[in-house]
């Protein structure tokens, strides 16, 4: 019997590195190694159940990840930017070094990127020919020829995957896939008054900066992020991709709602300032706010030719994907329909 290959994938507890880990475990050729800060918790357990082996590691300790990867055959990267809002201690931090939430959340997540590419390195020679899959964004500030210069979210990805990647590791970049993710499905939850907000006259409201005539890509992550990473393998290396189910304007979107949930609705392009305060949190306001606005022009995609999940079926890769309206379709909406 051959030897199964090891799959290392970051953020394995998470949406996208869940969703990737789920599918790789379908593919009896592999070995699910999933990196974690805490392999006792439930999330954790859960994976073990399913036959993953968890280990712990830390994206801000250089060293761990090197173990974490050692000997593996493919890895899936992923960074999550927003951890430090959720944190107090984080919020502090900020503050002490006089920078806002934002900035203080580009530091961590450029070098937790950092930390990946440089730990990869240390085993490239192990890595499939297509064994670098990394999950990041457009580069807001370059794509927008300096009109975006504070999309942290973007730029710390992009500035790592490719850019960092490419300029220090040539042999690491070689064997690198760039998945971009498109708005998650379930990013309602987390500004639901931009998304659907219930007008005095009981109607429902979506409230973004971005054009109307504006097409973004959509993404069901926890469903489709482990099918289109899976399929990216399959791919030669060295290709971007957007990772969406649907793509279509915010007014199509919300007619879409409307027509599934019998609500009546409307589409309303609201100044920057309007977002932010429909959002709360001020920091979470600004940097979402720039993102809808980005998405006009240049695009949430950086207006970046990058291929899609048609393009994988062209291939003759299966890639199944949800749309949006069977994401829409699979939720209960009585909490917005009946406030
Ligand atoms: N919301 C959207 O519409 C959207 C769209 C496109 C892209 N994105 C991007 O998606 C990313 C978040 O992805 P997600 O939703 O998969 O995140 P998530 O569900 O919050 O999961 C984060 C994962 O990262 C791991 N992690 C965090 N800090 C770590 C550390 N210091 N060391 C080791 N592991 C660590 C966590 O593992 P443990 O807790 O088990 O250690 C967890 O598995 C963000 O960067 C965001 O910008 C979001």
């Amino acid at each position: 019997m051959t030897a199964k290959k090891i799959i290392c994938v970051i953020g394995a507890t998470g949406n996208q590195g869940g969703s990737v880990a789920r599918r790789f475990l379908q593919d009896p050729r592999f070995k699910v190694r999933g990196v974690t800060r805490d392999k006792t918790s439930a999330a954790s357990q859960e994976l073990v159940a399913l036959g993953a082996e968890m280990v712990n590691a830390d994206l801000d300790n250089l060293e761990s990840l090197k173990a974490a990867f050692k000997g593996a055959n493919v890895i899936f990267s992923v960074t999550q930017y927003w951890e430090p809002f959720m944190r107090p201690d984080c919020r502090e931090q900020a503050k002490q070094q006089g920078i806002s939430c934002r900035k203080f959340a580009y530091n961590v997540e450029y070098q937790q990127g950092k930390n990946i590419a440089d730990a990869a390195a240390t085993t490239v020679d192990t890595l499939d020919e297509n064994g670098f899959l990394v999950s990041t964004l457009s580069h807001a500030r370059k794509c927008s020829n300096g009109e975006y210069t504070e999309l942290y979210h973007f730029d710390a990805k992009a500035d790592i995957f490719p850019d960092y990647v490419a300029a220090k590791y040539p042999p690491l970049a070689a064997k690198m896939s760039c998945i971009q993710t498109g708005y998650f499905m379930t990013s309602h939850k987390i500004l639901p008054n931009s998304y659907f907000q219930k007008l005095e006259d009981g109607s429902i409201q979506t409230r973004f900066p971005t054009s109307p005539d504006k097409p973004v890509p959509h993404f069901a992550v926890n469903e489709d992020m482990g099918n289109f990473t899976y399929a990216v393998y399959q791919m030669p290396p060295g290709k971007n991709y957007m990772a969406c189910g649907s793509e279509c304007s915010w007014p199509d979107f919300n007619a879409l709602w409307g027509k599934i949930t019998g609500a009546i609705v409307s589409y309303k392009q609201v100044p920057f300032d309007e977002m932010v305060s429909d959002t709360g949190d001020r920091d979470l306001g600004i940097e979402t706010a720039q993102m809808f606005a980005y998405s006009s022009c240049p695009g949430y995609d950086g207006g970046m030719e990058l291929l899609k999940a048609e393009d994988l079926r062209k291939a003759g890769i299966e890639c199944p994907m949800t749309t949006l309206e069977s994401y829409f379709r699979s939720q209960d909406w009585s909490h917005i329909l009946s406030k």
